[in-house]
C-alpha cells in the first residue's frame, strides 16, 4: 500500500527529536535574575509559564491561489497531493494536501463572481472537493456523490453568492475523511464583499489566516499514534499552517485573525495568555452587526471564527487553548483532550502603534428569521447514529422544499459530545437549552457544537437549488463520527423537482 493509505500517522523520523527548551527561554531565564524587579512584561509574576512565549518559528501563511478568468468565469486549479511534511522540524509526517503535501492554498472570490474549480486527484484512494460552507447546487458540492478517482479531474462551477466569510474546503470521500482531512487536506476559501472594508484586510500582513490541527508526537520527539477518545482521534501537538510552534511578528497594532479548526476530533478554548479580550468580528458565515468582545472562544471541528486582537505597544502575547467542558464524563473529557492547555500561536506586536482601531460596525449578514419557519423537523443525536440511522448513499432521509425556512431541533441524547453541520445553508441558532445562544453562536452558522445533553434550535434557510436526485449531507462534524456513518441525505425539491420515489417504492411498482 501506498504512504497515503495507512491507518495510522506513521511519519518517519529523520534527525533528532525537537529541543524542547529554545535558547530564548534560557536567556529569558538569565535575564529575569538579572533583571529582577525590572518592568519587563514577560517576567510578570504569575503569568503562566508556558513555552509559547518561547515561539520562535515564523507563521506560514498559505499562499493565495493563483486564478484567470476565461469565459466570465474565475478559474482555480487544485491538485490533490501525498507526501511527506516536516511538521515538527527533525519530524517527517505522512501527510496530504492540494497543491502541495500539506493543507492547501487560500481560494479568494467576490460575491457576485462565477467561479470554476478543477480538481485533479493525484492521490491513490478516490477523494472529493468539499466547499464547506457554500450555498450552491448539490451536484457541486463535493460530497461522496461526486468521487474523484485516481488520476480523474472534476469540475465544479457556481455563482457565489452570500456574504463576506471564511469558508473552507476539504475532502468528503465516504468513510475516509477522517484520514485525508487529518493529514492536512484542508484551505480556507474566502469570500469577500464590499460590506467588510472596515476590517484589516492586508491577507498575511494583519488578515492571516489560521488553520489548527493536531498530530500525536510522542514524549521523545518522534510520532505518536492520537489517542482514541469518545468524540473522535486527539493528537497532542497543534500544528497552524504547518507550522509547529509558531510566532506571528504582526506589524500593525489590529490583527485579524481567520481562525479555522481543521481537526479531526480536538476543540479548542481559545484565550489570550494576557487574559485580554479580543473582538468577535464574524462566525462560519458572515460578519457580526458589530464587533463583540470575547476572552474566550470554543471553536469544535469546522467551526470558524474571525477575531480581531489589539495590540499594545511592545505586545507579546500567546494565543491558547485552556479547559473546557464538553459535557461528557470527567474521563471522557480528559480523553477528548478537554482538559488540555495547548499554546497555538505567539504573537508580538510593534513597538509603537501602528495603524487601526476596532470599528463600531460592521457590514452585518442578515440573519434567517423565525418569521418565515414553514416546517419543524426534530434530530436526535446518538452515539454515531442521527435519528437512530446510519448514513446509507442510496437513502434521501429528508425532503424539503426549495426556499423553505425550517426550524431543526436538534438534541444529544448520547453519551458523546459532537456537532452538528448542514450542507448548502448558513442558518441561525435561535436557542441553546431554551435561552439565547452564546455570543459566538449568534451569527450565520453551517456547524454548531452541541454538547452531550444539550438541545439547540436552527434557523434554516434553504436555497432555490431544487434537484430532487441529488442530496446535500447534514452530519456530525466530527471525523471519525461522520465516517462511522453519523451523517444524513437531504434533497431540496419545487414543481418541477418533484420528490422521486425511494427504492422499497421502486420495487412494490415494479
Ligand atoms: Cu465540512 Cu460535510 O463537511
Ligand atoms: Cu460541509
Ligand atoms: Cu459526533
Amino acid at each position: 500500500m501506498s504512504t497515503d493509505d495507512g491507518e495510522d500517522f506513521s511519519p518517519r523520523r529523520d534527525g533528532p527529536p525537537p529541543i524542547r527548551i529554545s535558547r530564548r527561554t534560557l536567556l529569558l531565564g538569565i535575564g529575569a535574575l538579572a533583571v529582577s524587579g525590572a518592568a519587563g512584561y514577560w517576567l510578570t509574576e504569575g503569568q503562566p509559564s508556558t513555552p509559547g512565549t518561547s515561539f520562535t518559528t515564523p507563521l506560514r501563511v498559505p499562499p493565495l491561489l493563483e486564478s484567470e478568468i476565461i469565459d466570465g468565469e474565475r478559474v482555480f486549479r487544485l491538485a490533490a497531493q501525498s507526501g511527506e511534511t516536516e511538521l515538527i522540524p527533525g519530524t517527517r509526517f505522512s501527510t496530504m494536501g492540494f497543491n502541495g503535501t500539506y493543507l492547501g492554498p487560500t481560494i479568494r472570490a467576490t460575491r457576485g463572481e462565477r467561479v470554476r474549480m478543477h480538481v485533479t486527484n493525484e492521490l491513490s484512494m478516490p477523494t472529493t472537493a468539499h466547499w464547506h460552507g457554500m450555498i450552491l447546487p448539490a451536484t457541486q458540492d463535493g460530497t461522496p456523490h461526486q468521487s474523484i478517482k485516481p488520476s480523474e479531474t472534476w469540475s465544479a462551477a457556481w455563482q457565489i453568492n452570500q456574504p463576506a466569510t471564511t469558508l473552507w474546503y476539504h475532502p468528503h470521500p465516504h468513510g475516509q475523511t477522517e484520514l485525508q482531512v487529518s493529514r492536512g487536506m484542508a484551505g480556507m476559501f474566502i469570500i469577500d464583499d464590499d460590506s467588510s472594508a472596515a476590517l484589516p484586510s492586508n491577507y498575511g500582513v494583519d488578515d492571516i489566516p489560521l488553520i489548527i490541527q493536531d498530530v500525536a508526537v510522542s514524549p521523545g520527539g518522534s510520532p505518536g499514534t492520537a489517542t482514541a477518545a469518545p468524540i473522535g482521534r486527539i493528537g497532542n501537538s497543534v500544528i497552524i499552517n504547518g507550522t509547529h510552534q509558531p510566532r506571528l511578528e504582526a506589524s500593525t497594532s489590529l490583527v485579524r485573525l481567520r481562525i479555522l479548526n481543521a481537526s479531526a476530533a480536538r476543540c479548542y478554548n481559545l484565550e489570550l495568555s494576557t487574559q485580554e479580550a479580543f473582538h468577535l468580528v464574524g462566525t462560519d458565515g458572515g460578519h457580526l452587526p458589530s464587533p463583540e468582545s470575547l476572552t474566550q472562544l470554543l471553536l469544535s471541528p469546522a467551526e470558524r471564527a474571525e477575531i480581531l486582537v489589539q495590540l499594545s505597544p511592545g505586545a507579546d502575547l500567546v494565543l491558547r487553548s485552556t479547559p473546557h467542558d464538553l459535557g461528557m464524563s470527567h474521563g471522557d473529557n480528559i480523553a477528548s483532550g478537554a482538559e488540555d492547555t495547548l499554546d497555538i500561536l505567539r504573537i508580538t506586536g510593534p513597538n509603537v502603534p501602528v495603524s487601526g482601531v476596532v470599528p463600531d460596525a460592521l457590514g452585518s449578514a442578515e440573519l434567517p428569521r423565525m418569521a418565515d419557519v414553514t416546517t419543524e423537523r426534530h434530530f436526535t443525536l446518538g452515539n454515531t447514529t442521527i435519528n437512530g440511522k446510519s448514513m446509507d448513499m442510496s437513502r434521501i432521509d429528508t425532503v424539503i422544499s426549495a426556499n423553505a425556512t425550517e426550524m431543526w431541533t436538534i438534541s444529544n441524547s448520547s453519551n458523546r459530545a459532537h456537532n452538528f453541520h448542514i450542507h448548502g445553508t448558513q442558518f441561525a441558532v435561535s436557542s441553546r437549552n431554551g435561552r439565547t445562544p452564546e455570543v459566538q453562536n449568534r451569527g450565520l452558522k453551517d456547524t454548531v457544537l452541541i454538547s452531550r445533553g444539550d438541545t439547540v434550535e436552527l434557523i434554516v434557510p434553504f436555497s432555490s437549488f431544487a434537484d430532487s436526485s441529488t442530496p446535500y449531507m447534514y452530519h456530525c462534524h466530527l471525523l471519525w463520527h461522520e465516517d462511522q456513518g453519523m451523517m444524513a441525505q437531504y434533497v431540496l425539491t419545487d414543481d418541477e423537482h418533484p420528490p422521486e420515489p425511494s427504492p422499497d417504492d421502486q420495487h412494490d411498482h415494479h
